[in-house]
């Protein structure tokens, strides 16, 4: 039986507020933060003396999480946004390709791509982000296209199925391209069963590592097959070697760290991994299910309308709750200190394992109020 209120004492800033604004930023845990500490700690004692044992700390985040991911730690870099990330992803691949794309996508997973010149297609999704790959009209006869989307989409909370989607993909033969920023932390992902090609995702919401961290997954054969989009002098087989007048890079995916690994966000990183590996991301999501349950029936007892699914199988932590004013609305949660988003034409309620019933009715409870004196 877990503990979750003992879990949940570890992030204090849910102590602080009422918290359901995850899927904007999310709370950074005592776990992450010794690790953050501990790496600045010896930075200021000891100066730059533990760059060996900082690299060899490194290594083992970036083994911890390919484990996670079911990926070899040579397809996994330390990048510091998904925004880079997905520049590189388009850098990788070819600009006369198709790109396939949801209509509701969050603006980085589209705009490298339309920026490169790629020619994009926007497939159309249901008011709940929802959408039926037997409406997509993709003629047979044309291959070598790109699907990039998100695991979990930021403002309807819909969770797509990898592995139907990797399927779809490789019958189609699409590559496919996953932001998974919404949806690490919470629900198991699996690179090699749902032949994802690319997987990036950054570390300040779900997974509780704050800011400046956004690990890339770069399918080793993509990589090692084609022009790096950028390098620096740890991309060279010999970085210590410091050759500037010779090309002889390597292609794992960390040469596309290019210089110093943004240490600080790997390290949070790593405690963050280690506290989800702990709990165990069953339990995790399964809490994360439990809670989200909880709050659509209390939103059904004052009547408020779900715009997200309830389907369970593409249910995420995110709740899109329909309001008149949603800014208004926020604010006014606000200023009671309940933290939620304003999205389009409602409140984005997110629910982690660290929030709690109490957290739900608090809210509940609020909206009601506010709901009930015209807003
Ligand atoms: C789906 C998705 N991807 C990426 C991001 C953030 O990207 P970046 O790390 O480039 O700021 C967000 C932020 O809201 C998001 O919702």
């Amino acid at each position: 039986m877990i503990d979750w209120q003992k879990i949940r004492s570890d992030f204090p800033a849910v102590e602080n507020s009422t918290y359901l604004c995850t899927a904007g930023g999310g709370c950074l845990s005592a776990a992450a933060k010794k690790e953050i500490d501990r790496y600045y700690d010896e930075m200021h004692l000891q100066g730059d003396v533990c760059w060996d044992a900082w690299l060899a700390r490194t290594e083992n985040v970036r083994r911890r999480l390919a484990s996670m991911l079911n990926a070899e730690p040579y397809e996994i870099a330390f990048l510091t946004t998904t925004s880079l990330g997905m520049n590189y992803a388009a850098d990788l691949f070819n600009v006369e390709q198709e790109v396939l794309t949801l209509q509701n996508e969050f603006p980085s997973v589209t705009l490298p791509w339309l920026h490169r010149g790629y020619p994009v297609q926007f497939l159309p999704v249901q008011p709940d982000g929802g959408y039926d790959f037997d409406t997509f009209d993709l003629p047979a006869e044309r291959h070598n296209r790109i699907f990039a989307t998100s695991f979990v989409q930021y403002a309807t909370g819909f969770r797509q199925n990898l592995t139907e989607l990797g399927q779809f993909c490789e019958v189609h033969d699409l590559a496919l391209i996953v932001d998974a920023t919404q949806g690490f932390g919470v629900f198991p992902i699996d690179v090699k069963r749902d032949k994802i090609d690319i997987l990036i995702f950054s570390g300040y919401k779900w997974a509780g590592a704050g800011y400046a961290i956004a690990p890339i997954f770069i399918r080793h054969e993509l990589l090692s097959t084609t022009k790096l989009p950028a390098v620096g002098w740890r991309s060279s087989k010999m970085p210590y070697a410091l050759r500037n007048n010779e090309i002889d890079f390597h292609h794992d995916a960390s040469a596309l760290e290019l210089g110093h690994p943004p240490f600080p966000g790997i390290f949070a990183l790593g405690g963050a991994l280690q506290q989800l590996e702990e709990i165990g991301l069953e339990q995790v999501e399964s809490r994360v299910h439990e809670l989200t349950g909880m709050l659509h029936q209390k939103l059904d007892a004052i009547g408020a309308e779900i715009i997200s699914t309830r389907d369970r199988a593409h249910r995420s932590g995110i709740t899109m709750v329909a309001v008149n004013e949603p800014k208004q609305v926020a604010e006014a949660l606000a200023k009671r200190n309940i933290h939620v988003s304003a999205r389009g034409r409602g409140i984005r309620v997110a629910l982690h394992f660290y929030n709690n019933e109490q957290d739900i009715e608090i809210f509940v409870g609020a909206l009601a109020e506010l709901t009930a004196a015209g807003n």
